[in-house]
């Protein structure tokens, strides 16, 4: 049973991270970054910034489909004491991920309360596939219960549900988006849809649904581009301020003077 945050008039402080990606041995390296370290420093700086209510990650919580990955990521997860929702990515061993992770990898279709909120949580992995996919009986599921609950709502997956624009990470997002995005946009209750995958923040409003992604907190991928390339920027997180209205303040947070860079003349990964 994960711990409920206190209803009050004060919005909830939802940090969306994303793209672990650890590694079975502590010093495994992405691209030529510990990913290890560099997880543990972007959790302990948006921990210390200021008190949180929840926690989110949107999928590749392991690079390797190794348990000390998933091990390590429930021992911080435990430590922080807060309710914590994983999804599954392309790079997961979701069964073993479950099994280590308990109820911080609650089944897809799950929804969780998150004071006058709800979190969807949904799978778009493929087994074996970089690309993802919405089963159509998930997509149906979310349908019937936003039919009868009105509350604020994010719906929560790891691949991206619209093009980014960058053309080699677009031909790898969940490839029934867009009905996903029609479903959550024929009801308004939908506020946001939050996701990972394409390791770069990410905004975009239809209409009054906002499509957001998270910073990975691993290696970033450059935006606009046409062909895989790494960029610079710092890991990070995003912030979601959630008001009972159901309005949300949202920005992204980096690191600042990390020391570890990527290597830039990776060609993929
Ligand atoms: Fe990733």
């Amino acid at each position: 049973m994960q711990p409920s945050p206190q209803v009050s008039a004060q919005p909830l402080r939802l940090l969306h991270f994303s793209d672990t990606h650890l590694y079975d041995q502590a010093e495994g390296r992405l691209l030529g970054m510990r990913t290890r370290h560099s997880f543990e420093a972007v959790l302990e700086s948006a921990l210390a910034r200021s008190p949180a209510d929840a926690l989110l990650i949107t999928g590749d919580l392991a690079h390797d489909e190794a348990a000390g990955g998933y091990r390590l990521l429930r021992d911080r997860l435990e430590q922080t004491g807060l309710p914590c929702y994983c999804v599954a990515g392309n790079h997961d061993h979701w069964p073993l991920a479950r099994e280590i992770l308990g109820h911080f990898a609650p089944p897809s279709g799950s929804i969780a309360p998150l004071g006058a909120w709800r979190l969807a949580l949904l799978d778009s992995s493929l087994p074996g596939k970089v690309r993802g996919h919405l089963a159509p009986h998930r997509l149906d599921a979310l349908g019937s219960w936003l039919k009868t609950n009105r509350a604020p709502t994010l719906v929560c997956l790891h691949h991206h549900p619209i093009a980014v624009g960058s053309a080699w990470i677009d031909n790898l997002g969940v490839d029934n988006g867009e009905a996903l995005i029609a479903l959550c946009a024929d009801h308004p209750q939908v506020r946001a849809i939050l996701f990972g995958h394409v390791h770069q923040a990410f905004a975009q409003r239809i209409g009054q649904l906002e499509l957001l992604a998270a910073p990975a907190t691993s290696v970033q991928f450059l935006n606009q581009s046409h062909s895989f390339a790494v960029d610079t920027r710092p890991p990070g997180y995003r912030e979601l301020l959630l008001h009972a209205d159901g309005r949300i303040e949202t920005r992204v947070v980096r690191l600042t003077d990390y020391p570890e860079h990527p290597d830039l003349e990776a060609g993929g990964y």
